[in-house]
């Protein structure tokens, strides 16, 4: 089905078309029509216009309104005019009032299409997104969290758009610290042993990788025969040593278990062949480095192959190279993300690179992409963006640690949300099992910190409170998730009497404000992936349980005045339960049908 303009949309064309009738030597002038509180809209764009024609705004603002209203000459209004009544404000605005058979009418069309009238993207393309990037043998954090849950929604949304994405978990799984790894596995090698029991959970393999990596850590700064073997198995693994790699692979494996199953608490899809780690670019970083050679976009300084910039300088005022090759030969962090450049503008056939990554490597993108683009590998038509976000916070402020002062595990908090979650699910909880309300709990918790996380915009850092992540009333995940919840009881005790549009009616106040924000679904959604900003969809969706509440407290649905009133009540506790199922799906919540 094709897509529904919107209200807005149409009233802009109305009053655009009305402006140029009214004044033609204003050529296509923009209204600038905007929601306003006084009227529907109010379009602001005469007294701009007015200045450029030397005219008095009121003046012309009046000739609009005889065109809107059919009492100008030769105007004539359309029979089902979305436009109910327009007067002209203040020093020159245009106050719209639509009527209430267009809100509905429109609503009505959006409701009959499966993508709730949202269209796909005029010029999609290919973004690959890089995003949950955890490293092998490691602990999941915070930051952890932040990327994953912001990369997943990123995806959703621009998949939802039309566009072409590619998946690209870019985890850290290579570097010296495995030569330190693998020597003490060959030294202590039923350390990663299963017992032949099946499969260790998330939980135990990452146990058992810290447990390796703190003994190996000890032995490391204290032995210094070991610290030369583990030096050595460095060389042996980046020689692509076949005995070596088995064995790295085994710490990758093993990381993996532990990666999917934090993945798995956080309800998130992630496929293996999309995991494609540091070491995934192995093979092209010799290239790499070759070819910024010679193009003399690289240099060699002491050693070590760099790249220099005027405009990065470091607190010292030096200018800060970024440095592709180690003086000891070694390939660092920015060798493997300039070959993965080349593999996603050239393979991958990107238009756009999007980086979900902690703002504290943003000059390193900078440097990276600059970099990129000198070589050629990043040309004019593609888009290579970092989405740079904050810092999770504690609640006295400071970077969330510990109260012994270490990084805190993510899957703790994971743990923590949902027990929280059960609590209140409990307390409300009327006709629910032990079952359902341990499943609804992971919804309710999980969905909090995805919605804490999501709902500020991605570039500040936030507090990390459970207490507010979890309480039923103000902006949170819980809060629309009742909306939700309850619009699906009214529609279960309605019975047979189902949702239908009736554009006769006329609307109350709480409706109508009720109908226009939901006709703003599209235009938010198409503003959401253009910026990959899904704190404004989320702000979008608060909004929209707001007026919800409001027109359920005002407007009788079940005990309207007719059956019709019933059921265009109905039809708009529908379609608000709908496109808030459908916006939350997009920020990867769950939507309980009962909580
Ligand atoms: N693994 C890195 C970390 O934990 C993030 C990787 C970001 N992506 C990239 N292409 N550099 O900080």
């Amino acid at each position: 089905m094709a897509s529904v303009p919107s209200l807005a949309a149409t009233v802009h064309q109305r009053v655009a078309n009305a402006l140029s009738a009214a004044l033609p030597e204003a050529g296509s002038a923009d209204p600038l029509l905007r929601r306003s509180d006084r009227a529907d809209f109010q379009a602001n764009g005469l007294l701009a216009l007015a200045k450029k024609l030397k005219g008095n705004p009121r003046e012309l603002a009046a000739q609009v309104v005889g065109v809107l209203d059919g009492t100008a000459e030769g105007a004539e209004r359309p029979a089902d005019d979305v436009v109910q009544d327009v007067e002209v404000s203040g020093p020159g605005f245009l106050n719209i009032t639509l009527s209430d058979q267009a809100i509905v009418r429109t609503l009505a069309a959006r409701a009959a299409d499966a993508r709730l009238g949202v269209p796909y993207a005029e010029h999609p393309g290919t973004t690959v997104i890089d995003y949950a990037q955890p490293n092998v043998a490691k602990e999941m954090h915070v930051g952890h969290l932040r990327s994953a849950v912001i990369g997943d929604a990123v995806v959703r949304i621009l998949e939802f758009s039309g566009e072409q994405v590619v998946r690209r978990h870019h985890i850290g799984d290579w570097g010296t610290q495995f030569g330190m790894l693998i020597q003490y596995l060959i030294e202590h090698p039923h350390e990663l042993d299963h017992g032949g029991e099946g499969e260790v959970s998330g939980e135990e393999a990452m146990s058992n990788l810290g447990r390796l990596y703190k003994a190996s850590r000890v032995l490391f700064d204290s032995d210094e025969e070991f610290k030369a073997r583990s030096r050595d198995r460095v060389v042996a693994l980046q020689a692509g040593d076949e005995e070596t790699l088995a064995l790295w692979q085994r710490f990758v494996d093993e990381s993996k278990i532990y990666f999917y199953s934090v993945f798995d608490k956080l309800d998130m899809e992630i496929r293996d062949p999309d995991v494609v780690g540091e070491s995934g670019y192995n093979d092209m970083l010799d290239e790499t480095c070759r070819l910024l050679e010679e193009s003399g976009v690289a240099v060699r300084s002491e050693g070590a192959l760099c790249v220099f910039f005027d405009e990065f300088k470091g607190p010292d005022g030096k200018p800060t190279p970024l440095i592709v090759r180690k003086s000891n030969g070694g390939y660092g962090y920015a060798a493997t993300d300039l070959s993965a450049i080349r593999d996603r503008v050239h393979n991958l056939k990107a238009n756009t690179l999007l980086y979900v990554v902690d703002a504290r490597q943003s000059l390193h993108f900078r440097m990276v992409f600059e970099t990129a683009r000198r070589a050629g590998w990043l040309g004019d038509d593609v888009r290579a963006e970092q989405l740079a976000f904050g810092t999770v916070l504690g609640k006295d402020g400071k970077p969330f640690k510990t109260r012994e002062g270490e990084t805190v595990r993510l899957v703790d908090l994971l743990d923590e949300a949902v027990d929280r979650a059960a609590v209140v699910v409990r307390e409300k909880a009327q006709d629910l099992t032990e079952e359902e309300i341990a499943e609804r709990a992971a919804q309710v918790g999980i969905g909090a910190i995805k919605y804490a996380d999501l709902s500020t915009s991605a570039a500040r850092d936030y507090k990390f409170d459970l207490d507010q992540m979890v309480s039923l009333n103000g902006d949170t995940s819980v809060y629309l998730q009742y909306a939700y919840a309850r619009i699906q009881s009214i529609l279960r005790k309605a019975g047979d009497t189902r949702p239908a549009a009736h554009p006769e009616l006329t609307l109350a106040p709480a409706e109508r404000a009720l109908g226009l924000h939901l006709d703003q679904f599209a235009e938010t959604l198409a503003e959401v992936a253009e910026a990959y900003e899904p704190h404004k969809l989320a702000a979008y969706l608060y909004q929209l349980a707001s007026h919800y509440t409001t027109f359920y407290s005002e407007c009788p649905v079940l005990k309207a005045d007719s059956p019709a009133q019933v059921e265009n009540r109905l039809f708009l506790c529908d379609l608000t339960a709908r496109t808030l199922h459908q916006g939350m799906a997009l920020l990867g919540i769950r939507t309980p049908e009962r909580l």
